[in-house]
């Protein structure tokens, strides 16, 4: 289980009336992974700002320190030493819940003369991890696994073999894992996309010293061996965080939100301009880049100004890995839509820190919306009037999290059962959620 059933785990929520503020939030999970990943392989020392304050980042963090890199935490910013090599660890590796730090971390280690475990809690561990073992033995990594799943044994070379991989699936864990592996590859590794999934890796590999090329048919490339050149970068907002709060202050009438130094990347922030089309009234600005990552202001005005046509309803295909995080969030938003949305070829869900298809549509209909699930996807109707009720989180913070939005424009209370489970990547969240909202 990954969360703690100790402290205080359900959380109850009225109806709010507005969000009001302004804000800033802890740095993006997925750029924190890569950022100490990168840090942590560097020539020299780095330093890392804004670093994010999620537990899935906090696992990246310490299976560093086990695989023997110095890192020190003052002023609420890390410093790497630099210039240090990857050893075998003592004792397995805990990858906690983090699909990221497992994913990325096994491709990192395929390319090092060592032995390491990497090993996940319950959901992690129920997990596919084929995708990424298959290309890394491929490589010439060795790994064992349990019938494809963590805990996952990896003897990794110095030595591996470039290779061209057409990703089956559109995966960024997967993109980046073999990418890094690419590393240490005598020549080029190029991985094969059939949708564009999230480009962390590229942009921070081009931006501490490793050069990624990435062509229109959807193909990124690595020259190995090649080594980072370390350095400094702030981490922007984590704009999957801000999402949460967008999408309240969209569905609450009067609310007035600004989130500044938040990521801005188009392959992460898609959920605004479906936002948009559904009819809220959002604008960004004040756009500066850190490391080729893009990150600026969010403004939203609370309401829904307009009726979303057909064809901006229906979420499907090349959209999909863009708003992969943010869909159990916009099914939620979407039963406040006239004419409902609809989410298809998003069986991917399925495979996340829960069965999110499954747990989204459950708590909707749990709140009195109506949903017709499909193998991959859902369809939500709308507009309803939600009712207050009782939201299981499966332990995933991102149905958590889509819940306690639906909960303030509920009618009567909500309690979320396993709401301790945000802090795999926002602890934050409910106490920001208590002082933006006006009830
Ligand atoms: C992530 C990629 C996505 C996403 C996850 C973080 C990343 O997973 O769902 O939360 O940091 O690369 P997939 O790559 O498996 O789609």
């Amino acid at each position: 289980m990954s969360c703690n059933r100790q402290l205080a785990d359900k959380m109850r929520l009225a109806p709010a009336h507005s969000i009001k503020g302004n804000l800033r939030l802890p740095g993006d999970k997925s750029i924190s992974h890569r950022a100490a990943l990168i840090a942590g392989l560097a020539s020299n020392s780095s330093e890392i700002s804004n670093f994010s304050t999620a537990r899935d980042c906090a696992s990246t963090i310490s299976c560093l320190r086990e695989l023997g890199i110095s890192i020190e935490e003052k002023g609420g910013k890390l410093f790497f030493a630099g210039g240090q090599n990857l050893t075998s660890p003592d004792k397995p590796l805990d990858c906690g819940n983090s699909g990221s730090t497992l994913r990325i971390l096994t491709g990192v280690l395929a390319g090092h003369d060592l032995t390491a475990e990497l090993v996940g809690d319950e959901s992690l561990s129920s997990r596919p991890m084929r995708r990424i073992i298959e290309p890394l033995e491929l490589m010439g990594a060795k790994i064992e696994s349990t019938e494809g799943k963590a805990p996952l044994k990896i003897r990794g070379s110095k030595k591996l073999t470039p290779i061209e991989y057409k990703l089956p699936i559109a995966s960024a864990q997967v993109k980046s894992a073999i990418l890094f592996a690419g590393l240490n590859a005598e020549g080029r590794t190029t991985v094969i996309e059939t949708s564009q999934s999230r480009d962390h890796t590229e942009r921070l590999f081009n931006g501490f010293g490793v050069p990624v090329t990435t062509n229109s048919d959807l193909s990124v490339s690595v020259e190995g061996p090649a080594r980072f050149t370390g350095g400094s970068i702030t981490v922007p907002g984590d704009v999957s965080s801000a999402a949460y709060f967008v999408a309240a202050a969209m569905l609450l009438r009067g609310s007035e939100l600004t989130i500044e130094d938040v990521g801005l990347n188009p392959t992460r922030a898609a959920f605004l301009s479906v936002l948009s089309s559904w009819g809220g009234d959002l604008s960004t600005g004040d756009v500066q880049t850190e490391r080729n990552e893009p990150y600026g202001t969010i403004n939203v005005r609370g309401g829904i100004t307009r009726t979303a046509d057909e064809e901006a309803r229906t979420l499907r295909q090349s959209m999909i890995p863009s708003l992969i995080d943010e869909l159990p969030l916009l099914a939620v938003v979407g039963s406040q839509i006239s004419g409902g949305i609809q989410i298809r070829d998003a069986g991917e869900l399925r495979l996340k820190e829960s069965d999110r298809l499954a747990a989204t549509a459950g708590n909707l209909r749990a709140m009195g919306a109506e949903v017709e699930e499909f193998e991959d996807g859902l369809f939500v109707s709308g507009p309803t009037r939600l009712r207050g009720a009782r939201i299981d989180s499966h332990d995933d913070h991102r149905i958590a999290m889509a819940f306690s939005i639906a909960a303030l424009i509920a009618d009567g209370e909500t309690e979320i059962d396993g709401s301790e489970c945000v802090a795999i990547s926002f602890p934050e969240f409910y106490g920001l959620l208590h002082s933006l909202a006006i009830r």
